[in-house]
């Protein structure tokens, strides 16, 4: 496996510097970015930013894990830099459209990094088959993102996540080559680790992000994720991918084989000895010895610290046409915030931050977070006034998507070889309906 990783390393960095480098400075029309859209794209914009926002912990997590391995350590670092521009890119964004002053990005700066992202498998292999789930899961993220911002006519962000999703779509073709690789040497312990994850799975962010529930919420209402997505176009797809049935078994014709030597194969395999650097020593976000535990009332006070200290500074820094601080990211672009007819969007990860309309006050839940009200579900789901329409789920795949996809294949190592696997996909497919569709066994 670690030369195999070594190798798909190089492949990756040549493919990368070749075809598929890109500037969120240069090469997103920020101008395009368009002020009157809807507090619930800017909602679903600032979820995916958040947890993006956990990359500190995605990188050297995983870092210390398989810092042995030169392949997988390489890969991940330079893995690392592509998530940062994602989160640049969305972040620019906000800025860009309007929807959020600088002042609300460092107060969710601030939040969001009091929290710390822990590892969820303890084992390298089970961390490879939840990346390339994640991953999977983010390519259609920001694809399903990208149809909303589409139909809200906002170009800059169509164009941001047109770039962002094929960066997703590569990784996920990374990881899902390192499975199938792994499947040839250890079929049963790949697919047990693959089971395993599938069942434990949950987006990161989730115990870390303040109102995740609320975002998650807005996400499936809009029909870009839930759990209907998820399995139509993550699990399933993946399982497709590796040549797994819907049980996690493998496809038809190697299920006999694999029926043959299984009690072997048991007895011989060896689960491999894995010692994790110091990955343990770091404390838990309930841990009284980390200092920044979240919804403490020291992170509170914390934050009302900050704030104070913001908003006595903001009156000596420079200001932009609207009042607000400079952002760094916007005067690097080039450009000036939009100025929304609304004013600037609410933020679900810290509701009181300034730029907001006045409005409600907030209160302090259990665990000393401030919590503001978000309206509630009447029914139709409402988040700022602004109803949902409630999802069905997105349609078929379009012609879109599928360009996409094959864009993703062809800048992915491997991607003859996928190729001939897409074709195969598409023939298992068939065949899987058929065997689905077949009448019980008469007596
Ligand atoms: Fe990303
Ligand atoms: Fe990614």
């Amino acid at each position: 496996m670690e030369e195999f990783f070594y190798r798909e390393l190089i492949k990756y960095l040549k493919l990368a510097e070749e075809k598929r480098r890109w500037n969120p400075f240069k090469d997103i029309h920020w101008a395009e970015a368009n002020p009157d859209t809807s507090d619930t794209l800017a909602h679903c914009v600032e979820t995916f930013c958040a947890v993006e926002m956990y990359l500190p912990d995605f990188t050297s997590k995983m870092l210390n894990m398989i810092r042995r391995s030169r392949g997988r350590a390489w890969f991940h670092v330079n893995w690392g830099y592509e998530e940062s521009k994602h989160s640049i890119a969305l972040e620019s964004w906000l800025l860009a459209s309007g929807h959020r002053t600088e002042e609300q990005r460092k107060a969710a700066e601030e939040a969001l990094l009091g929290a710390e992202w822990e590892l969820p498998f303890d084992h390298p292999r089970q961390m490879v088959a939840y990346t390339m789930i994640q991953e999977l899961a983010t390519f259609w993220n920001y694809r399903n993102l990208e149809k909303i911002a589409t139909k809200e006519k906002d170009w800059a962000l169509v164009g941001a996540l047109r770039l962002i999703s094929v960066d997703e779509r590569v990784h996920y073709n990374f990881y899902r080559n390192a499975v199938k690789e792994w499947m040839k040497h250890d079929d049963q312990g790949m697919v047990e680790d693959l089971k395993y994850v599938f069942d434990n799975f949950i987006m990161p962010g989730k115990s870390q992000i303040p109102g995740y529930d609320e975002s998650a919420r807005i996400l499936a209402k809009t029909g870009i994720y839930g759990p209907r997505e998820y399995v139509k176009l993550v699990k399933n797809p993946i399982l497709e991918d590796l040549g797994l049935d819907k049980d996690f078994h493998l496809m038809e014709e190697r299920e006999a084989q694999y029926k043959a030597d299984r009690e072997a194969r048991e007895a011989a395999l060896q689960r491999e000895q894995i010692i994790v650097g110091n990955g343990h020593a770091i404390p838990k976000n309930g841990s009284s010895t980390n200092p920044h535990p979240l919804n403490s009332k020291a992170l509170n006070e914390q934050l009302e610290n900050n704030k104070a200290r913001r908003n006595g500074a903001s009156r000596s820094n420079a200001e932009n046409g609207n009042g607000h601080q400079r952002s760094p990211l916007l005067d690097a672009i080039g450009m000036e915030p939009k100025r929304r007819a609304a004013g600037t969007s609410q933020s679900l990860i810290v509701p009181d931050a300034p730029g907001l309309p006045p409005g409600e006050e907030g209160h302090e839940n259990g665990n000393g977070a401030i919590i503001r009200p978000v309206p509630q579900d009447d029914g139709g789901g409402a988040t700022n006034g602004e109803r949902l329409p409630g999802s069905r789920g997105m349609d078929k795949l379009d012609a879109l998507d599928q360009q996409l996809i094959v864009e993703g294949d062809e800048k992915s190592n491997n991607a003859e070889e996928m190729r001939a696997e897409r074709r195969k996909i598409r023939s298992n497919r068939i065949k899987n309906d058929r065997l689905r569709r077949m009448p019980p066994e008469e007596s």
